[in-house]
């Protein structure tokens, strides 16, 4: 069972990376200040913001998300960040640090870019952590979870507006220990992410009383057929599944998992990443029915993120996801942050980081804590089939 090739033109959604590229705004000029006429110094006019985002592999649909809710936060503020015209300029993350690590590092020594935002693989960034430590670049990463950038090898350079594996994932335990009528199998990719995710979940979830039925890790970038796992978890005789996968693994996952005949008997959970937007567009009613845990949703009925919903709809034709909204946050942050450090480097824009306080985000507020991580609420989601489509109806806070 492989995913067929109308569920990746899904998954691909409306705008091509080109069109990311296109986004870049060429402007003269470079980050930081400028000697002025009379010799004293002057903000430069404008900022260059690195984009390190995939824009190929399994996590490009994501990449794409992201490009456009940074876009979209640039548009609806004139193009400037912090009072000056913002330049960005893209590279590929690709799958992994093999293809991230230099083209941040690109970013950086070549593009001169002010502050890196982006990636989303784990091993990404935790490959890039010493490079911004040491070169005193601020990276804002808007969706890896990797635990150690925000915990053991946290650094003054590094900040995230995204969320940690191991929370995002804990949310989501003793809500499954209560639902669930037996052991629990626990599967996901095999790299930094899914093994960080499993662990988190495993702590709250043994926590409150689960039995945890059998623990698989695929390989990552590599599966399509899941059906010899799907047999696994049949023979195991687990009463319910926990996963992560994203991307085009969330869409064969959650397909083949329907189509083996589980999700009837068998009721699965993961991180909302499983069943996020053109992911769950490309899923359909075979995701009906899966729990998820994640810090926003298209369905939050407030009206910073009704608002936002319709902005976005109107640029680009197609319902946000977490990934775009992780992004327009890296941007409202960086307008702040650029405001309070006119010099322009990395020290200055990184203390300035430290003091933006509160952001009045769609998935709700939120604000950095003393590691640099998001502090936010998360939310239950069940995959509902609403007015002909597919959504990630939120039941509750997760505390
Ligand atoms: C990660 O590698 O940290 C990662 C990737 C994709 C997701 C979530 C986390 O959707």
């Amino acid at each position: 069972m492989i995913v067929p090739s109308a569920d990746l033109r899904a998954l691909r959604r409306s705008t091509p990376a080109a069109a990311l590229m296109a986004a870049v705004l060429v402007l003269s000029g470079c980050a930081g200040s400028s000697l002025d006429q009379s010799g004293g110094t002057q903000p430069s006019a404008t900022v260059k913001i690195g984009l390190l985002v995939p824009l190929s592999g399994v996590y490009a649909p994501l990449g794409e998300d992201m490009g456009n809710g940074f876009k979209l936060y640039l548009d609806q503020h004139g193009g400037k960040l912090g009072g000056r015209t913002a330049e960005v300029v893209s590279a590929d993350e690709g799958e992994g640090p093999q293809t991230g690590v230099p083209a941040a590092q690109k970013l950086v020594t070549q593009d001169q870019a002010a502050v890196v935002v982006g990636v989303v693989n784990s091993a990404t960034a935790l490959g890039l952590r010493d490079f911004f430590h040491e070169s005193k670049k601020p990276l804002l990463v808007a969706n890896a979870g990797a635990n150690d950038i925000t915990g053991a090898r946290k650094s003054e350079y590094v900040w995230r507006t995204s969320f940690a594996n191991g929370k995002v994932s804990a949310a989501l335990g003793s809500a499954v220990a209560k639902e669930a009528k037996g052991g629990v199998y626990l599967i996901a990719a095999d790299y930094a992410a899914g093994r960080e995710m499993v662990a988190g979940f495993r702590k709250t979830f043994e926590a409150a009383g689960g039995k945890v039925a059998g623990e698989k890790y695929t390989p990552f970038g590599k599966t399509q057929d899941f059906q010899p796992f799907l047999s696994a978890i049949r023979g195991s005789g687990a009463k319910a599944v926990y996963s992560f996968y994203a991307g085009a693994e969330a869409v064969s996952f959650v397909k083949q998992y329907q189509q083996f005949g589980l999700a009837g008997g068998t009721p699965l959970y993961g991180t909302g990443f499983l069943t996020e937007g053109g992911v769950l567009d490309a899923q359909g009613e075979a995701a009906v029915g899966v729990k998820t845990s994640l810090h926003y949703s298209t369905e939050l009925d407030t009206p910073r993120n009704k608002e936002f919903v319709a902005a976005y709809r109107k640029a680009y034709d197609e319902a946000p996801t977490v990934y775009a909204v992780q992004a327009y946050d890296a941007a409202a942050v960086l307008d702040k942050a650029i405001a309070g450090a006119p010099g322009g480097g990395g020290a200055e824009l990184v203390k300035a980081l430290g003091g933006v306080g509160p952001v009045d985000s769609p998935r709700g507020q939120w604000s950095f804590d003393a590691d640099h991580d998001a502090q936010q609420k998360y939310y239950l989601r069940e995959v509902r089939s609403s007015g002909g489509t597919v959504v990630n109806a939120v039941l509750s806070e997760l505390s």
